[in-house]
């Protein structure tokens, strides 16, 4: 009887070790640390490894890992147009990479659910884009907003949204984007920050190989989907799909939530400003990109850039359905690839000619 109890113990021990080797659990019920999203993507790569690679796009100027998670549906095909997310470009919008962990959570282990996201795209995902600054910001103080390297005369830090070569130091209305004491700085030179280099360096890998499909990076608190341009007030040359992509995705929130996202060019409702990410991916020829900007709101509740955490799970699962709308709506609206046509009709002429071979 003793010896019965104690191997149903044991079953029971052994069961629970498997079941917490198959799934990772996010934690929402409270904001990550730098160290804490490591550990976590770390546990989903060994989980899933055949889905999921990690990999360190470089250091962050205190030398913390940027670290990028890339997700495929396993099939083996490299060549699939990629879908790049950033999350943190500013360090006190801390839903920004709670909501790309929780969209790293939907790819990886509510695969099932989301595989038509994964059947012709593969997402490369960096959750923390500015890992001093959140540090920084979790610990010190709340509001900031930019990296942590020296400006000198005690100053720190820069805007990486604002440190893209594309338009840089443009600014009419904002002449913070040269004080290097502002929250706006502009930074020394373009790319100047290791972080915003580090962005550029994976958009510029994915145009080499010409999978660079769409482009995205997490900010809040406007509720609202950005497109280019940002640094002038010009349509750009695919407007009307970059417009009628985040139509769908507003369409999607307001259905499912009954919240009111807008979609907007920036640049026509404010001054226009240079250096930003999305406006550089543009530039190279992303055939979409956004910044979501994430809600400040529950229901009537402001939360500003810091929701209580009684609020994560909720905030989250909105943001993943704006996220996964602009991956359907891209899916639906961007015309396919004419060189998958070219390559259709290779194969097209290759069986024509088996066939008239065998005949
Ligand atoms: C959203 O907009 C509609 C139409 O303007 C309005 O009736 C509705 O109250 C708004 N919903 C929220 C949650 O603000």
């Amino acid at each position: 009887m003793q010896l019965k109890l104690t191997t149903a113990m044991l079953c029971i021990s052994l069961w629970q070790v498997a079941a917490a080797a198959v799934a990772p659990q996010l934690k929402l019920d409270e904001y990550y640390s730098y160290e804490g999203m490591r550990d976590y993507l770390a546990e989903l790569a060994r989980v899933y490894g055949e889905r999921v690679t990690l990999r360190s796009a470089g250091l962050s100027h205190e030398q913390r890992m940027l670290q990028t998670i890339t997700i495929s549906n396993g099939d083996g095909r490299k060549d699939k147009p990629v879908i790049f997310m950033i999350a943190a470009e500013h360090a006190r919008e801390w839903l920004t990479p709670v909501a790309a962990l929780y969209a790293i959570e939907q790819l990886v282990v509510n695969f099932e659910q989301n595989a038509q996201l994964l059947l012709d795209h593969d997402w490369l995902i960096m959750p923390l884009t500015n890992p001093d600054g959140y540090t920084y910001s979790r610990e010190v103080n709340a509001r900031w907003r930019n990296t942590r390297s020296p400006n000198g005369n005690g100053c720190y830090g820069t805007n990486l949204n604002r440190n893209y070569d594309i338009a840089w130091g443009k600014a009419e209305g904002y002449p913070e984007l040269q004080d290097p004491c502002s929250e706006h700085y502009a930074g020394a030179s373009p790319f100047s920050e290791a972080e915003s280099r580090a962005v550029r360096d994976i958009m510029l890998e994915l145009q080499l190989t010409e999978r660079e499909f769409m482009f995205l990076t997490l900010h809040s608190r406007h509720q609202s989907f950005f497109y280019p341009w940002t640094y002038k007030t010009e349509l750009a040359p695919n407007a009307a799909l970059l417009k009628k992509v985040a139509t769908y995705a507003v369409d999607a929130l307001h259905a499912a939530t009954g919240c009111n996202y807008t979609e907007e060019q920036p640049s026509v409702n404010a001054d226009p400003f240079g250096g930003t990410s999305m406006d550089y991916a543009q530039e190279l020829g992303f055939k979409l990109s956004y910044t979501f900007e994430l809600t400040g709101w529950s229901g009537k509740e402001y939360v500003d850039f810091w929701p209580p955490t009684r609020l994560l799970k909720q905030l989250a699962a909105e943001s993943w359905i704006g996220i996964r709308a602009l991956a359907e709506g891209a899916e639906k609206f961007v015309p396919a690839q004419s060189d998958s046509l070219v390559k259709i009709f290779k194969i097209l002429l290759l069986l024509v000619s088996m066939t008239l071979f065998s005949s």
